[in-house]
């Protein structure tokens, strides 16, 4: 077989052009906005009235659920959705590893326990029966992810957190107008939450937002962090606190509420170019063994994306280490890194392997984290089989968004003639 050279051997680059991605997460009219509500001197709203009832009806909408509560940041609606279920000392939580660490600390901040499960695969999203093998008497609640907008196969699961009697909740954050069996996530769940930060599909900058369709949880969340809107803003009137909250201040900013309502308006669009561009990027790379784009879950409509991930198989790529892979991708031009949440910090953990899901003692960094009772010590962490193999195999390009349709494709050929001429190298590095 005859190869081209690879650029990072002196051939010529496979992309004609340089990476820029003309989709703008913040628009002048959103800015507009902000300076119109600055120049009136507010910026702060209490009560969750104006633009942060507008976009929690919008947002509620969007996830077709009762009551939306925004916040200021993910990390905030997942520890008030914990909060809100019961996760207590002397309860356990069943979350994949693979994630970012924010679907798990809060956990700990309630004092609960987290149980880790693998993941399908296929998709990366959590494996149903090995969320089902860990529920315990203590299980309080499973928490899904929608890794990389790819939506968890939502009726298994919330048939499993049925029959068990636990709490569903799930972790949107990438995911935001996905769905699943036509319906949207974030409404399967007793409460969907979303990290509205930085460059997520929808975004303010930092923010994050819970749905749920009951009551009482929504209340439960209210009274955690929501002074200001306990006397009048609760949906069921199910405390009364002197409409004083629990210590903590998960308010949003109404100026990164401003930022969220635009990028809100624009998810479509943006949903559509990325879902085009991700099925581009498959097609270009149909048959190739060495990169694929992570499956979708069958009857799942992705959305959100934050990033495109790819599969790397280093046997059909000449044994080729996934760094060796990306250099010479990256010197064809096409803007591909390691794939990060499957090896974490200084000694590429898994983060159930972290410190602190293992031998840190939480609560004695100061403060109330739950400490770590022995008999709750995790246990149940090990046999995460597929988890194990993600470090090395998972790479990331950008969430190809407003592109050239050409620049996807030369950039999956690109990866294409990385991979053949790694196979045909035969165990060798490029020269
Ligand atoms: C899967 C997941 N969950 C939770 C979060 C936390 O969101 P935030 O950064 O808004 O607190 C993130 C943020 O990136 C995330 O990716």
């Amino acid at each position: 077989m005859t190869t081209a050279q690879l650029a990072i051997d002196g051939g010529t680059p496979a992309v004609s052009r340089r990476y820029r991605e003309r989709w703008r997460s913040v628009h002048l009219r959103d800015l507009a906005a902000i300076v119109r509500y600055g120049y009136r001197d507010v910026n702060t709203i209490a009560k969750g009235d104006g633009p942060i009832a507008e976009f929690e009806q919008k947002f509620a909408a969007l996830t077709r659920t009762r009551h939306a509560l925004a916040m200021n940041s993910g990390t905030a609606a997942l520890h008030s959705a914990y909060f809100a279920v019961g996760v207590k000392p002397g309860t356990e939580v069943i979350v994949p590893s693979y994630t970012f660490f924010a679907s798990a600390a809060p956990i700990l901040q309630c004092g609960g326990t987290p149980t880790f499960c693998d993941v399908d695969a296929r998709t990366l999203t959590a494996d149903p029966d090995d969320v089902e093998r860990r529920i315990t008497p203590r299980t309080r609640a499973i928490c899904v992810v929608h890794m990389w907008g790819n939506p968890a196969p939502m009726d298994r699961l919330a048939d499993i957190a049925r029959r068990h009697g636990v709490a569903l909740i799930e972790d949107c954050s990438h995911a935001h107008g996905a769905s699943y069996r036509g319906r949207p996530v974030g409404s399967w769940g007793d409460i969907g939450c979303f990290s509205l930060q930085g460059v997520k599909a929808v975004s303010g900058g930092e923010a994050g937002i819970a749905v749920t369709n009951d009551p009482l949880l929504f209340d439960r969340m209210l009274v955690l962090g929501h002074y200001g809107r306990l006397k009048h803003g609760q949906a069921k009137s199910s405390f009364a606190t002197d409409h004083i909250s629990l210590g903590l201040k998960y308010r949003p900013h109404v100026y990164a509420i401003l930022l969220a309502l635009g990028t809100l308006s624009r998810l479509d669009e943006l949903n559509r170019r990325r879902r085009r561009n991700y099925e581009i990027l498959g097609a270009e790379l149909a048959g190739c063994r060495a990169v694929q784009p992570i499956e979708t879950t069958p009857e799942a409509n992705r959305g959100g994306f934050l990033e495109f991930i790819v599969r790397y198989d280093p046997a059909h790529a000449g044994g080729w280490s996934c760094r060796t892979f990306i250099k010479a991708a990256r010197a064809e031009g096409v803007p591909i890194a390691e794939e990060r949440y499957a090896r974490i910090g200084d000694q590429g953990h898994m983060l159930h392997e972290s410190p602190v899901f293992t031998t840190l003692d939480v609560s004695a960094l100061g403060g109330y984290l739950g400490g770590r009772s022995a008999e709750l010590a995790p246990r149940r962490n090990g046999g995460l089989p597929v988890t194990q193999l993600l470090a090395g195999r998972l790479m990331t390009l950008p969430p190809f968004t407003r592109v050239p349709e050409r620049f996807v494709r030369e950039c999956a050929r690109a990866l294409r003639k990385v991979a053949d001429a790694a196979a045909a190298a035969g165990g060798r590095g490029p020269t």
